[in-house]
């Protein structure tokens, strides 16, 4: 069985193809062979050392992946053979609040993830997909739609005349923007390229800015909702936007804290959250009944993931490059059957 791993070292140039025995299912699991893995920044991160430093290695990367259940162990009666699942992201989060277990046992580290020809999990940390979607499309829903999901319905509360601030393109904030319009939400979304803008209008976006060319955009996003700001922000940048993403809520409005694409730590001003009672809500992905849940919504709203370009299984590494690149709109993908 060919998986791609981390070995000995951190970084994109260790990550290599290897074999492993096949696995069997023991008492409560089931086996999936692996159809498409779709990528995160995450997944990069955990690559290059820089999601957890002490992640033990070889670790196979990706959260993400759907496949079709080959084995069950002894005991399993929610899954059969043949079935189109994915993995949950957490594990052991099936429903309710999170609390410290149900968030540790994570794909692609701490424990293996789906970038291997075939995967042994718990069968409760198993998730049909929607049948009218292609296995790359399906790849895509465990964590960047499930975290867009969370922020915006389990936590958010958002409805229909709300306006949702997105950031950027990438794979989170093209689901938020799908999402918050299957939700009946108005969108604004930024983005560093004028051609990516234009594609977001077309996904449904009223309204675009360009943040290289506008850093303080918070000022046109309070121009486009007439002073008030938006009701919600979708918030991936970390540092880097924070304060921006502040400036661009209205009074009393919420902040969903979910990405770190331009870092981790700066000094920030918490006067506006006092002051204009904003709410700030980290999310972590979402619970394996969060990814049921959105997978009716999806599934009665016909909502396609926005796939940007798939690689093969050999090309793995090819697709990480790319994928680290930034060029990408929505999700990159990797098929195992084509
Ligand atoms: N907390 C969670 O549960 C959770 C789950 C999933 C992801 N995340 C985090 O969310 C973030 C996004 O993940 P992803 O997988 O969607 O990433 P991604 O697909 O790699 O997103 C890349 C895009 O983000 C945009 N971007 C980069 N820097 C930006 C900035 N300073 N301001 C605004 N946009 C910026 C760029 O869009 P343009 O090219 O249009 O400028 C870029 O193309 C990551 O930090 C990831 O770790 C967290």
């Amino acid at each position: 069985m060919r998986v791609f791993e981390i070995q000995e070292n951190f970084g994109l140039e260790n990550l290599k193809m290897s074999d492993r025995g096949k696995p069997k299912p023991g008492p409560g699991q089931a086996v999936v062979a692996v159809r498409a893995v779709s990528l995160n920044y995450r997944d990069l991160m955990m690559i290059r050392g820089h999601y957890n430093p002490r992640q033990p290695l070889p670790l196979i990367p990706c959260s993400d992946g759907v496949g079709e259940v080959v084995a069950l162990g002894e005991g399993v009666t929610r899954l059969e053979v043949g079935q189109r699942v994915a993995g949950a992201f957490s594990q052991s989060w099936i429903g309710g609040p999170p609390d410290a277990g149900k968030l540790k046992m994570t794909l692609g580290g701490p424990i293996d993830g789906m970038l291997a020809e075939e995967i042994c999990l718990d069968a409760e940390g198993l998730v049909p997909v929607p049948e009218y979607l292609s296995d790359t499309e399906a790849s895509c829903l465990p964590c960047a739609a499930l975290t867009a999901w969370s922020a915006l319905v389990e936590q958010g509360n958002v409805g229909p005349g709300d306006r949702v601030l997105v950031l950027g393109s990438g794979g989170v904030s093209v689901f938020a923007l799908q999402i918050a319009r299957m939700l009946g939400a108005e969108v604004i979304a930024t983005s560093s390229s004028e051609e990516k803008r234009s594609r977001l209008e077309e996904l449904g976006a009223a309204a675009t800015i360009n943040y290289a060319q506008t850093p303080k955009w918070s000022k046109e996003v309070r121009r486009l909702t007439g002073g008030r700001g938006v009701d919600h922000v979708v918030e991936v940048g970390g540092s880097g936007t924070l304060e921006e993403s502040l400036r661009s809520v209205r009074t009393g409005g919420a902040v969903s804290v979910i990405g770190v694409l331009s870092g981790i730590s700066s000094p920030l001003n918490i006067i506006p959250i006092l002051m204009q009672h904003l709410r700030l809500q980290g999310i972590l992905v979402g619970s394996r009944e969060g990814f049921e849940h959105m997978n009716r919504a999806f599934e009665m709203h016909r909502i396609r993931p926005v796939i940007d370009r798939v690689f093969g299984f050999e090309e793995s590494v090819e697709a990480f490059r790319y994928f680290e690149r930034g060029s990408h709109l929505g999700k990159v993908c990797i098929s195992l059957v084509d």
